[in-house]
């Protein structure tokens, strides 16, 4: 099996080499305009997710259709919420709950992180379209918690194994407020509709640098400025692609060695480590 921890291919810059991403102790923000390739850029991520050891996801699709294609191989441990704002809050606070958990685990061993060689679980978190949940559905006040949960669990998460990779058409202020856009180590800028929308993806004062997202034509879908490796300056990237029955094909192979990775040899569910139940 892959492993979380391990570098995930995710493109090839100007150069035609290979970009490789390490998602553990990461979270991720996708910027950019309809069709622009944030769904495809998050589901390379998500199919190699799928066949990790040891991870479990938590979708959440206002949309359902661009995540839902993984649903076949998730199992009571996954979570798919689709556009119920009531139910995303919920979950983001198990999340939470889950985080200070295993926070407090690693207090009592003197520890600061889990690595790969821990008994324990990683959660991807997929968020396809924050503006849906952040500005589109429910009162303001769920709307206000849930960027909240959403903030904290991106800035507490990713040391004791929750990931988060989110997604949003709508790079303004009032979708990614600063607060929450600065606890994201990784962004790809795909194409947007101005320098403004590029910035609040990447940074104050990226584009003035040259690194703009709103020169990226429309009829290149999947490339984007990615701010990774150094934190500092962005590489352009063209993102990998599977199609449909591509991810489908995965997606049909991660529900088989999921579900026998699992089990016992009688067939039998293993159980897992106390400590990871979010009830
Ligand atoms: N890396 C890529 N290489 C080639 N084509 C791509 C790539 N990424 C996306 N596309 C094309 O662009 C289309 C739209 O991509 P995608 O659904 O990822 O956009 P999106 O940014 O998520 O749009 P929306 O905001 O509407 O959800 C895809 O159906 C595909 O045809
Ligand atoms: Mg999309």
């Amino acid at each position: 099996m892959l492993s979380m921890y391990d570098p995930i291919p995710i493109g090839m810059n100007e150069f035609q080499v290979r970009v490789d991403l390490v998602m553990a102790y990461r979270n991720l923000l996708a910027g950019g305009v309809p069709d622009s390739g944030k769904s495809a850029f998050l589901q390379n991520i998500g199919c190699y997710g799928l066949l990790c050891d040891h991870t479990h996801f938590v979708l959440l699709d206002g949309k359902q259709v661009e995540l839902g294609l993984f649903l076949p191989a998730l199992d009571d441990d996954d979570i798919f919420v689709g556009p119920d704002l009531d139910k995303a809050i919920r979950v983001l606070k198990r999340l939470q709950n889950l985080i200070t958990k295993r926070s407090d685990w690693l207090l009592e061993r003197r520890r600061r992180k889990f690595t790969r060689y821990d008994p324990v679980d990683t959660y991807l978190v997929f968020l396809d379209e924050v503006a849906f949940y952040s500005t589109a559905v429910g009162t303001k006040e769920q709307r206000n918690e849930f960027v909240t949960l959403l903030r904290d669990i991106v800035s507490r998460g990713r040391y004791v194994g929750v990931i988060l990779v989110a997604a949003t058409q709508r790079p303004s202020v009032d979708v990614i407020p600063k607060s929450l856009r600065d606890v994201f180590a990784y962004r790809a800028a795909f194409r947007c509709m101005s320098k403004g929308s590029s910035d609040i993806v990447l940074g104050d004062e990226m584009s003035a640098q040259g690194y703009d997202a709103a020169d990226i034509p429309m009829s290149s879908p999947g490339v984007c400025w990615l701010l990774a490796e150094n934190g500092v300056t962005p590489s352009k990237i063209k993102a990998a692609y599977l199609t449909d029955d591509q991810i489908i094909h995965i997606v049909d192979f991660a529900a088989w060695t999921r579900r026998t990775g699992r089990t016992d040899r009688r067939g039998l569910r293993k159980a897992a480590s106390p400590f990871l139940n979010v009830a």
